[in-house]
């Protein structure tokens, strides 16, 4: 359970770091030449791309969401990575913002069943993000090769072949 729950989604969370700070340059350079903005920018990434969108839960007494009653015995998926976009909470939550003031995400869940490697899968995050700016301050994917898969608990990137160094065309 902990090395299924602790590798896939890691790993997924490592590939969004790597997509979506090449489809920001701008605030890729920023986090390179300030890596104070690290863990909120990994909080970012956790909040627009959760490596698990969505969770399962078997409704075991009657319960009411926003004026509908969901009967027990519902099968009922909770969309968390729709979730840490929603307008009424998360103004603008389309864009990616390493500036952004996160104050509740989702993507480690939410009361009893909260991760329980919540605080490793930070770390890994920031210290993956700080090693790749360090060594590759500059990168660009291969979108051409790179390969989007959802499986039931995680949706990341199967292949994201990184350019890096001379090789990286200038944004
Ligand atoms: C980016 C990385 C991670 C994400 C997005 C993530 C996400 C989640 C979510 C959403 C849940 C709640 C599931 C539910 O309520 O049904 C959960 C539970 C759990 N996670 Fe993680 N997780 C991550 C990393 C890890 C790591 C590194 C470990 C352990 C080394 C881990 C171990 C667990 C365990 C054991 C649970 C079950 C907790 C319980 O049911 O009480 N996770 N995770």
């Amino acid at each position: 359970m902990v090395a299924g729950a602790g590798n896939e989604t890691t790993g997924r969370l490592i590939g969004w770091i790597g997509s979506i700070l090449a489809k920001n340059p701008d605030q890729r350079r920023e986090l390179a030449a300030d890596p104070l903005l690290i863990p909120n920018a990994v909080e970012e990434i956790l909040r627009l791309e959760p490596a698990g969108p969505a969770i399962g839960r078997y409704v075991a007494a009657d319960a009411e969401f926003h004026g509908t009653t969901v009967p027990a015995g519902s099968a009922l998926l909770v969309l968390i990575a729709a979730a840490n976009r929603d307008p009424r909470r998360v103004p603008d939550g389309d864009r990616f913002d390493i500036h952004r003031d996160i104050r509740h995400q989702l993507a480690f869940g939410y009361g009893l069943h909260f991760c329980l490697g919540a605080s490793l899968a930070r770390l890994e995050g920031r210290i993956a993000m700080a090693e790749l700016l360090k060594r590759f301050p500059d990168w660009d994917v291969d979108w051409d090769h790179a390969k989007l898969v959802s499986t039931s608990t995680v949706r990341g990137w199967e292949s994201l072949p990184l350019i890096v160094g001379s090789s990286v065309p200038v944004a």
